[in-house]
């Protein structure tokens, strides 16, 4: 399963990185709203911390406006894939960038048919987002587990991001329906290291160790 992190922070991202666990950033609007840097330099400086894929979204709402802006995006860095929210305008964005080679991430899908259909449009990535529909009472997992299906059964290439994961049994839940790739905040990146358990034991291991007898 590929880790991802959900954040446009550069102390975080800069912090993953040398834990040596980063496989990809996803952004958004909200979350670059956060930071100081312009949000040009920011995507640029992400980019270049980490290699893998990052996320950045498209705030246009007409196809022609969302590839205009996708095309610039893409620009920005050979890594940039371009976040496109689902919808009718989307999909037909997500096509026509897919023709020209730009990868789409198709964000904000919350039922099975809106993952089928950006899959169908050409959409490198799709992303669910779980902890959302958990808040009105939905199972976010299900859905993933939907799709995860649904990919399987006709093959598509298309991967699964599970985003807006709120803690760390919805990675294991990840990981056991064998989704692609979770995009963590680093809060949960933090809680997915620690075990009170390894912390009581490394305290006893080092007590103990001081009555060992070294040459
Ligand atoms: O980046 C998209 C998603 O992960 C946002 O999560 O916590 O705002 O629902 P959240």
């Amino acid at each position: 399963m590929k880790i991802f992190l959900d954040t446009a922070n550069l102390k975080q991202i800069k912090e993953a990185v040398s834990w040596g666990i980063v496989d990809g950033v996803t952004t958004n609007p909200t979350l670059c709203s956060r930071e100081e840097e312009s949000f040009e330099d920011l995507i640029k400086e992400i980019c270049r911390i980490v290699s893998g894929p990052i996320s950045v979204e498209c705030v246009s709402s007409r196809a022609d406006e969302i590839i205009k802006e996708a095309r610039s995006l893409a620009k920005l860095a050979d890594n940039v894939v371009v976040k496109i929210p689902i919808g009718i305008e989307g999909l037909k964005a997500i096509k026509a960038l897919a023709q020209e080679g730009i990868k789409a991430n198709t964000t904000l899908v919350f039922s099975p048919m809106q993952a089928l259909l950006a899959a169908k449009a050409g959409a490198r990535y799709v992303s669910p987002f779980v902890g959302r529909l958990d808040d009105v009472s939905h199972d976010g997992m299900d859905l993933v587990d939907q799709i995860v299906t649904i990919f399987n059964n006709y093959g598509f290439d298309t991967e699964v991001i599970v985003a807006s994961i709120r803690h760390p049994l919805h990675i294991v839940e990840t990981a056991l329906i064998g989704a692609d790739i979770a995009t963590l905040p680093f809060a949960a990146l933090e809680k997915m290291v620690k075990h009170p358990l390894t912390d009581i034991g490394i305290e006893r291991f080092l007590k103990d160790w001081e009555k060992v007898k070294v040459k």
